[in-house]
């Protein structure tokens, strides 16, 4: 037998103790300080993962043949995501899943959605009360989740639209991630238990989605939604999706771009808030633009981007994207055996001193007129996974900032920021970010 090679030094200390600690930030980067790049973490029943931030260890990742590697998930995510979801896949299946979802996400097709991501915002904001708290965070999420509907699931009926949104959110609640983990709990006791349960709200969900592909496979002529799209996409064989795997890539997007938006538009109303000549240049660049709020205009606004990237800076909500070796790889002078997981940790290549100066600071102007390399600051991850809603999350998170912001004066109800922690999947605002609203800018239509 080859001698097996140590990995490179790290903690004994597990990354999802340090990932559910009080300041994982403070954690890891006093670990990293120690270790230095790469460092190794064990993980609980799976195998170790090394971690890189440093843009060679980065870009020696993301350029790498992607045939090296296979997703890092647990094998169970397949219960929740699909056998056939782009998360799941690798090699000649995950590319062609790629290829016929990334159409339907190129930069140019976002005009189609500005609009209803407007209405999605001014409708949920209808029923915030001058004067009565609530946590914007949950604004965010039942936004976010209402574009995903309308947008990707081309649902736009009322009630239709909230029997979707109730089943969905079901479907999520109802799922307990030790599922994933554990094979012995993927049972059926009579009908009762979590299992049962998530069983009956995904299948509800799933019969849904079905009948609104029956529709579109009948007829979506003139149709800008994701799923119309879908249906037309075809492989290199001229095959398209059969419908449970074009059922499992939606409700990839379904998972992958709810939580995501909704805790990077949290934050960034948080930050602006908490810094008042942000604000302030913010309201300056939105003011002339009246109620309507032209999607076209808005999303080219500088500074309404350089906020929306220095929020992702700060609080990716994807704090490492991750690959499992499936064969041998050497980073940065380690030699790693297949098996091993690795990390682009961008929560802390994004605070690196070198590329951010004071890099724990807001400062939104640090992203006016200039950008970074791909391997310095990645929130959308890179390479061959690199995220597929990535133009998507960046056009929806400056329209509903934009519009949130341009038509109410809000103020945050707790003076200590709050902090970052890991909510299901991905990281948010602790707290979920109370607010409250002060005052109306325009009259409701
Ligand atoms: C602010 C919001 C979002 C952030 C920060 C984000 C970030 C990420 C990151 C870091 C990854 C992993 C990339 C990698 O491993 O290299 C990812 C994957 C993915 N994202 Fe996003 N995402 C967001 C919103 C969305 C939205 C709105 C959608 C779709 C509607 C979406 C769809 C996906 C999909 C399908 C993948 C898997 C790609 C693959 O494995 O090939 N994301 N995202």
């Amino acid at each position: 037998m080859a001698p097996s090679t140590p990995l490179p030094p790290g903690p004994r200390l597990g990354l999802s103790r340090i990932l559910h600690a009080r300041d994982p930030l403070f954690d890891v980067a006093a670990l990293a300080q120690q270790y230095g790049d790469p460092m190794t973490l064990p993980m609980i029943g799976a195998s170790p993962m090394v971690l890189t931030w440093e843009p060679a260890g980065v870009e020696a990742i993301f350029k790498e043949d992607p045939d090296t590697f296979v997703p890092a998930l647990p094998e169970g995510a397949a219960v929740i995501a699909g056998e056939a979801s782009v998360f799941m896949t690798a090699g000649e299946r995950h590319k062609r899943v790629r290829k016929m979802l990334m159409p339907s996400f190129h930069g140019e097709r976002m005009r189609a959605y500005g609009t209803l991501m407007r209405d999605a915002a001014l409708r949920t904001a209808a029923a915030w009360e001058v004067g009565r708290p609530f946590r914007f965070l949950d604004a965010t999420q039942a936004v976010t989740l209402d574009v995903i509907i309308e947008a990707i699931f081309g649902v736009s009926d009322t009630e239709r639209m909230r029997r979707f949104h109730a089943q969905i959110v079901a479907a999520i609640a109802s799922f307990n991630p030790l599922v994933m983990v554990f094979a012995a709990l993927r049972h059926d006791f009579m009908g009762l238990g979590p299992w049962a349960r998530f069983r009956r709200d995904y299948d509800a969900i799933r019969a849904m989605v079905f009948e609104e592909i029956a529709a579109r496979r009948a007829d979506s002529a003139g149709r800008t939604d994701v799923l119309s799209m879908l249906v037309a996409a075809r492989d290199e064989q001229g095959e398209g999706f059969a419908d449970q795997e074009m059922f499992e890539q939606l409700f990839t997007l379904v998972l992958a771009g709810h939580e995501t938006g909704a805790a990077s538009i949290a934050w960034a109303c948080d930050l602006v808030h908490r810094h008042p000549a942000v604000l302030a240049r913010l309201r300056d660049e939105l003011g002339p633009l009246g109620p309507e709020l032209d999607p076209a205009v808005v999303t080219r606004l500088p500074f309404l981007e350089a906020v929306c990237l220095e929020t992702l800076r700060l609080y990716p909500p994807i704090a490492i994207a991750t690959r499992k070796l499936r064969r041998p790889f050497t980073l940065r002078g380690h030699a790693l055996p297949a098996g091993t997981t690795l990390g682009a940790l961008a929560m802390l290549a994004h605070r690196r001193p070198e590329v951010f100066p004071e890099p724990d600071v807001f400062r939104p102007e640090r992203f006016v007129g200039r950008t970074y390399s791909p391997f310095e600051y990645f929130p959308f991850g890179g390479g061959n996974r690199r995220c597929v809603g990535a133009a998507f999350a960046l056009y929806e998170m400056k329209m509903l900032l934009a519009t949130m912001l341009a038509h109410h004066r809000l103020e945050l109800r707790e003076d200590t920021p709050p902090r970052n922690v890991v909510r299901a999947a991905t990281f948010g605002p602790e707290g979920g970010v109370p607010v409250v609203l002060t005052s109306r800018v325009f009259a409701p239509s």
